[in-house]
């Protein structure tokens, strides 16, 4: 069996040290991937090699995957989904786990997600949707703050603004429709929800949705939920401010519509469809949708997995009747980011070894010079600890940060503070 992994952060990291452990014994290939990566090979005694295509190169790593007898390949960033690495891969006869570019609109598309959702009665936010800034400042002027307003399109997580007045809602308007911040496009203007967040995801193939354990992502750069939008600082899984009834309740009238819906529009989604939810007073209603695995999210989910990911992908790509298992344990990461992310950041910095630390430790921006690991990019690490209890978790993933932490990283101390007692 050979696996190959799209990707270079945490998350493929993740996917790969999962893959290394199936019970087929995989040769692991990962492209781009990253150095630190290379420990999976001494931790699970598998063969994993780097290869250096990019991640939106789909020609080259379809004719990578021909030429190496590649079995199963997996995709990380949306970027690979984007340039439809799943069609030019199943056209070659290749096995994917990944979503064509018209099912990985739920993602690229805020427009589209909206829309289908309105239309086949998948709770959400309400919304409208405006290209002039005229038409959508006097829908802002009706409907008043607290008012959310995304970009329709991809923005690197920067494109969603939570106005809390009405002077920033204006900014953002003005932002992305007269000044063309993120280039020429729409706007989606929303309903402002509250209540706790969660991410679901689910390993869908056409209709057959298998969901995996819940978790939560701390997207603010700093303690107390303050600062800027990242692409997430920390991740634990199991999330007990959920009840299990509320998340049976999503997979059921969420994700099952959701999958549903997209074969009835002609697009339907095989690879990991998350539900970025939040429970409301009226139950769980979609944030938004990701066409792939969350980062940090998967970090924690797929060291709570049991079941083995590659036989699990197999057998739902032949819509075999399945489940996935879960440890009982809990597991609660923190990313050590070098300063200045999510804006302009520190660059090289030297790193400890990761194999020094007990915790388990997924690279999410490292390379190596000279026999010596350095950052490379906004987050660098992202150290998991394990326990009985979240807050055992906690502690153990904090005594791991505290070993690899470097005056020129930081990182929230707060993760997980909607945990009980924590
Ligand atoms: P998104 O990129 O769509 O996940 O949005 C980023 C963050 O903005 C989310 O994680 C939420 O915290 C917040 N957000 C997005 N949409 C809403 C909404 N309708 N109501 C309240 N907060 C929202
Ligand atoms: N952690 C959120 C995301 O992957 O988009």
């Amino acid at each position: 069996m050979r696996i190959l992994v799209i990707g270079r952060g945490g998350r493929e990291h993740a996917i790969a040290w999962k893959m290394a452990q199936s019970a087929l014994k995989p040769e692991i290939f990962i492209a781009p991937g990253n150095v630190g990566m290379l420990s999976i090979a001494a931790q699970t005694n598998t063969q994993v090699k780097l290869v250096n295509i990019d991640e939106t190169a789909c020609e080259q790593l379809r004719d990578f995957a021909l030429e190496n007898h590649i079995d199963l390949t997996v995709v990380g960033p949306e970027a690979a989904l984007a340039c439809d690495i799943a069609t030019v891969f199943r056209a070659a006869g290749l096995r994917i786990f990944a979503p064509t570019a018209a099912a990985a609109r739920i993602e690229s598309s805020k427009e589209f997600a909206k829309d289908l959702m309105h239309k086949y009665q998948i709770p959400t936010a309400a919304y409208r949707t405006f290209e002039d800034y005229d038409a959508a400042k006097q829908y802002l002027n009706e409907q008043g703050a607290p008012i959310v307003i995304k970009y329709d399109g991809l923005a690197a997580g920067k494109g969603v603004v939570v106005a809390m007045t009405m002077e920033e809602a204006d900014n953002a308007l003005k932002d992305m429709l007269l000044d063309n911040h993120f280039g020429k496009g729409k706007v989606v203007m929303e309903e402002f929800l509250q209540g706790p967040e969660f991410s679901l995801l689910t390993l869908v193939n056409g209709e057959q949705v298998v969901p995996l354990v819940i978790a939560q992502d701390h997207k603010r750069a700093y303690d107390g939920d303050k600062g800027p939008n990242t692409g997430g600082m920390g991740a634990y899984a199991p999330v007990p401010v959920i009840p299990q009834a509320q998340i049976d309740w999503a997979v059921e009238h969420i994700m099952k519509p959701t999958a549903k819906a997209l074969v009835a529009e002609g697009c339907p989604f095989c690879g990991i469809l998350y539900g970025g939810l939040m429970l409301t007073q009226d139950g769980p209603k979609v944030i938004e949708f990701n066409a792939r695995f969350g980062d940090p999210e998967t970090e924690v989910v797929l060291p709570k997995l049991k079941s083995d990911l590659a036989q699990l992908m197999l057998d739902i790509l032949e819509n075999k009747d399945v489940k996935a298992e879960f440890y009982d344990e809990a597991f609660l990461g923190v990313v050590l980011a070098a300063k200045g992310y999510p804006g302009s950041y520190t660059k090289n910095i030297p790193l400890n070894n990761p194999a020094d630390v007990p915790q388990l430790v997924f690279c999410m921006g490292v390379k190596e010079e000279n026999g010596q690991l350095y950052s490379n990019g906004g987050r660098v690490l992202f150290v998991v600890g394990k326990g009985k209890t979240l807050q055992e978790a906690k502690q153990d993933a904090y005594k791991g940060v505290e070993k690899m932490a470097h005056p020129d990283l930081f990182y929230r101390s707060d993760i997980g503070w909607q945990i009980k007692g924590s």
